[in-house]
């Protein structure tokens, strides 16, 4: 066994005894009441869930295994001659809750090189939709493509032990992260680059190879990835596509399948894909104005436009967060030291100032401030990755690190499959009838 999969099972192992205990001396302890609102209102802040890689806090934004995003991008490490951190060291810090030592990276990052070579019934099977069709449904059937080489479905279908499920689990999630770079590395050159491909390089980490093979050789570009691909990973576990691949997983669907289902969640307006909104919405507020760089006061009217028409306006609002999301100031100080007079940038940050009080002045929208999708767009512009509709499946290759780390912990920690209570609107009428005699 690797020397990380080892420390995975000795910290897993340890946290599952706790939590045995914990739930032998505690498991009656209430976390609090569901009100019907929470149940009709997409179950906003009911602790159902465990998820041991990261925690939100609606005002400060998420912690990985403990540490901010600013911490991260000081402690983790990095590749020679970087200043962002490598999403190899944050995974195995997802994994294992230990800062990993630049040789902990470096092994994971020889482990995906090892590993990434994809199967070619997996490009065939791309070939097979029209070129025409989005780079999220094209990733979504390449994912399950990949499938075949499933070692847990396999390993199931021979007959293992319960006690043996993490694993598989472990050995698919690291080929799967290993391959997604490529996969979605194919997609971008075939659907934009005349399918002019580009072999992988093994002597690059993770994120600079993703980069390479999708035609970015520029530093600065890669350096973006690390930290676009770090940023991106994790956001605790009840957003739909944490949620998603941690609820088809409790079936004991393998990690290909899971992950999966976490994707076509996070093809989404309202989850991943409104980083593709994002900047279509500022592209179109840009022509409509006829100005690269429009003024406060038409951004102004713009967002107001928008309101009237019944839209949201995308980037804006978050289902916990309550303040502007780390992960958005985390690029927007990337976009200052490299590239402030971008107008587009620019634009993103004028509409920074503007949209909170605008959004907040119609009394409903919980979360005026910025999230994760409002800054992506204009950075990606700026390096020549013009295509948006793509940028959703550079989420998802991030999105890969957080939800196949707690799909690992899922399965070492036993969890059960999901199945919560649902009920009727006439049993909910009838509980309220009963309580409103219980209080008359
Ligand atoms: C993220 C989001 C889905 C959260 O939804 P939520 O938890 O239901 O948000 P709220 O409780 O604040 O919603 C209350 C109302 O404000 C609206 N609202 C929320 N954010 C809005 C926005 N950015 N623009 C316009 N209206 C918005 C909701 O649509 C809802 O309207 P309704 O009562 O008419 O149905 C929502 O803020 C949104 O749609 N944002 C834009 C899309 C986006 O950026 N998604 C990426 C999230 S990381």
């Amino acid at each position: 066994m690797g020397y990380v999969k080892n420390r995975f099972k000795e910290v897993a192992d340890q946290l599952a005894a706790e939590i045995k205990t914990l739930l032998q001396e505690h498991g009656e302890t209430s976390l609090g009441e569901v009100t019907l609102a929470q149940a009709y209102q997409g179950a906003r802040g009911i602790p159902a869930l465990v998820t041991e890689t990261s925690l939100l806090d609606s005002n400060e934004g998420i912690r990985f295994r403990g540490y901010s995003i600013p911490e991260l991008r000081e402690k983790l490490p990095k590749v020679d001659g970087g200043i962002e951190p490598t999403p190899e060291g944050l995974f195995y810090l997802l994994l294992t809750g230990d800062m990993p030592t630049d040789e902990d990276a470096g092994h994971i990052s020889t482990t995906w090189a090892r590993r990434s070579h994809v199967p070619n019934h997996v490009f065939e099977v791309i070939e097979a939709l029209p070129v025409t069709t989005h780079p999220m449904t094209q990733f979504c059937a390449a994912i399950l493509a990949l499938q075949t080489e499933s070692k847990f479905a396999k390993a199931y279908a021979d007959g293992i032990s319960k006690k043996e499920y993490w694993d598989y689990t472990y050995e698919d999630a690291m080929t799967l992260i290993a391959r997604l770079p490529r996969v979605a590395a194919y997609i971008y050159r075939r659907k934009y680059k005349d399918g002019k491909h580009i072999q992988p390089d093994g002597m690059l980490d993770w994120s600079a190879n993703f980069a390479h093979m999708m035609g970015f050789d520029d530093n600065q570009f890669k350096e973006l990835m690390r930290l676009y691909l770090t940023i991106h990973s994790d956001h605790e576990g009840g957003n739909v596509s944490a949620h998603a691949t941690h609820l088809v997983g409790s079936a004991l669907s393998d990690p290909y399948l899971s992950f999966c289902a976490g994707m076509t969640g996070l093809a989404g307006p309202l989850h991943g894909l409104a980083n593709q909104e994002v900047i279509r919405w500022i592209e179109e507020l840009q022509a409509n104005l006829g100005t690269q760089e429009p003024t406060k006061e038409q951004i102004a009217e713009y967002i107001k436009k928008t309101l009237s028409e019944g839209k949201v306006v995308p980037g804006y609002g978050h289902a916990v967060l309550r303040k502007t999301d780390p992960r958005f100031v985390a690029q927007m100080e990337f976009a200052k030291k490299h590239c402030p007079d971008d107008a587009t940038v620019k634009t993103v940050w004028n509409v920074y100032e503007v949209a909170p009080p605008i959004l907040e002045s119609t009394g409903k929208i919980k979360n005026p401030w910025p999230n994760v999708d409002a800054h992506s767009g204009a950075l990606l512009k700026h390096y020549g990755l013009l295509e948006e509709d793509f940028y959703t499946v550079l989420f998802g290759v991030s999105r890969a690190l957080g939800v196949l780390a707690s799909l690992c912990w899922d399965r070492a920690l036993g969890f059960p499959i999901e199945r919560p209570k649902s009920f009727t609107t006439e049993w909910a009428k009838a509980q309220v009838a009963k309580a409103g005699k219980a209080t008359a």
